[in-house]
């Protein structure tokens, strides 16, 4: 059976370090079959300020790249390569889902937030 290997650093990762905001990815290690749904969590703490929720991918070998950002509305986020994440307000959750993944799909994830409009930071 093929499996999809997900590195997570399991660390806290921001933008822009700013106040109480903090994102914790729970996660160190994820290993699921190929065409399984993938499910990476992240749970995120804002100082109580506006914030922007992304989520970026690294190859190996290759520099981090973006996937999809929450800025504001909609909360169901699409983005890119078939991947979506759902700001939960009641769970300060972004989890960042697949519905079918691809032996391709193994890399580190990192999900971010910053209090500043992307671009900025
Ligand atoms: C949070 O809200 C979502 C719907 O937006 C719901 O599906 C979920 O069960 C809720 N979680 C909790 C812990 O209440
Ligand atoms: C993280 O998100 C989950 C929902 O998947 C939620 O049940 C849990 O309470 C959150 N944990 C923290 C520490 O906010």
């Amino acid at each position: 059976m093929l499996s999809v290997t997900i590195l997570l650093l399991g660390m806290l990762y921001t933008l822009r370090r700013t106040g109480a905001q903090s994102v914790t990815q729970p996660d160190i290690h994820v290993t699921v079959s190929e065409r399984d749904s993938l499910k990476l969590r992240c749970n995120y703490s804002t100082g109580g300020g506006a914030s922007y929720l992304f989520w970026y991918v690294q190859y190996p070998g290759q520099s981090l790249q973006f996937l999809l950002k929450y800025v504001s509305g909609d909360t169901l986020v699409k983005g890119m390569k078939g991947f979506e994440a759902e700001l939960r307000k009641n769970e300060t959750s972004f989890h960042l889902k697949k519905h079918s993944a691809h032996l391709s799909d193994s890399a580190q994830y990192f999900c971010a937030l910053s209090d500043t409009v992307p671009g900025a930071a």
